[in-house]
């Protein structure tokens, strides 16, 4: 049930806070020691030379997040691949490999594939999804809750984020990091809910920038780069205007033919060691005439950007980045006279290779 909401789209981007604490609340104790990750995951994890993460679509960018938690809490190599491609070309594997599949709805036909692949090869897996009772989550050897709710708009939102702080959450259990990570999701919560409160300015947004525009762009570095790819996912599956999501620096190496004079080009700039190549990159796209639209973090902003997020630890801000985008996302579609929760051609389950 929708409720006073227009769109279940709507709906899903505000619950976000709430699937944080949510998230918090179901995998830490009162101490702040993770208790929702059983031994068994952490020990097999740990035997394992390397983490290969299998999504698609969203689930896959939520993937290109989580890496960054494996790689930079526990220390763990880890390689994102998207499943429909792994399925039929699957890469040479490490010795010891450990296989993570992350989806909304554990159904997915792509991921399936490449689970019953991998079980015949006899490593070991893990699925993170939001529906529990799937085929995905019965059929790995282990299964943890995404607790993100019911997801009915065809466009993820919610599952999105709540795949991401799984992951962050899963990370941490197998490293000895310095952050309270607890402590941060409850920030992130009180965030979300803080990015949410100003629909208005996401909406003046929407209709100032991609009013009558036919493309669009979203560029950031590192982490900014993954959301940057989700957020144009986002803008282009509802709105139909054209979105590429884009790692700035490759710009410059081909696509930059394509800015006009009005070309929307949004920025993402939550990363302290690329900001100033970030701001490099926004100036180039400006000069040949791009309407640039940067959204900063508190202590990276400048006076003309557009909005500026709050800040929390600088590798959980994805989860406040893509708040703007997906809001952006809703009032583009809703300023189009489209139904927001179901574009045309897409299925929210996509149970067919
Ligand atoms: C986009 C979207 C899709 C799904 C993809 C994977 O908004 O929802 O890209 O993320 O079809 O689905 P799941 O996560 O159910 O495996």
């Amino acid at each position: 049930d929708k409720g006073a909401y227009p769109y279940y789209m709507l709906k899903e981007i505000d619950e976000q806070a709430v699937v944080a604490r949510t998230l918090a609340g179901h995998y830490f104790n009162d101490e702040g020691e993770i208790v929702g990750i059983g031994c068994g995951i952490g020990d097999t994890i740990k035997q394992a030379d390397r983490l290969y993460i299998i999504a698609a679509g969203t689930s896959y960018h939520a993937g290109l997040v989580g890496k960054r938690y494996f790689e930079n809490w526990a220390n763990i190599p880890t390689e994102v691949h998207i499943a429909s491609e792994f399925a039929y070309d699957q890469p040479l594997l490490s010795e010891h490999p450990f296989f993570i599949f992350l989806s909304q709805s554990g159904e997915t036909a792509d991921s399936r594939e490449v689970l019953d692949n991998i079980k015949r090869q006899g490593f070991p897996t893990l699925t993170i999804a939001n529906v529990m009772n799937s085929t995905l989550t019965r059929e790995a050897d282990f299964a943890l809750p995404v607790l993100a709710g019911p997801e009915i708009a065809v466009a993820s939102t919610k599952a999105y984020t709540a795949q991401i702080i799984v992951q962050a959450i899963l990370a941490y259990s197998l490293g000895d990091v310095e952050l309270d990570l607890k402590q941060e999701l409850a920030k992130v919560a009180v965030e979300i809910q803080a990015i949410t409160d100003e629909k208005m300015t996401f909406q003046a947004i929407a209709e100032s920038a991609l009013q009558n525009q036919h493309s669009a762009f979203y560029i950031g570095r590192g982490m900014d780069a993954a959301v940057a790819l989700e957020a144009a996912l986002k803008l282009k599956e509802i709105s139909y205007i054209q979105t590429e999501g884009f790692a700035a620096g490759e710009l410059k190496h081909g696509t930059i033919s394509l800015i006009e004079e009005g070309t929307p080009v949004f920025a993402l700039l939550t990363q302290a060691k690329t900001a100033g190549l970030l701001r490099g990159e926004v100036a180039q796209v400006a000069a040949r005439g791009a309407n640039t639209i940067t959204i900063s973090s508190k202590s990276l902003a400048r006076p003309d950007d557009a909005y500026v997020l709050p800040e929390v630890d600088e590798l959980l801000m994805p989860l406040l980045a893509v708040i703007p985008a997906q809001l952006i996302a809703y009032y583009a579609t809703l300023a189009r006279g489209l139904d927001v929760d179901r574009p045309r051609n897409l299925a929210k389950s996509v149970t067919v290779q």
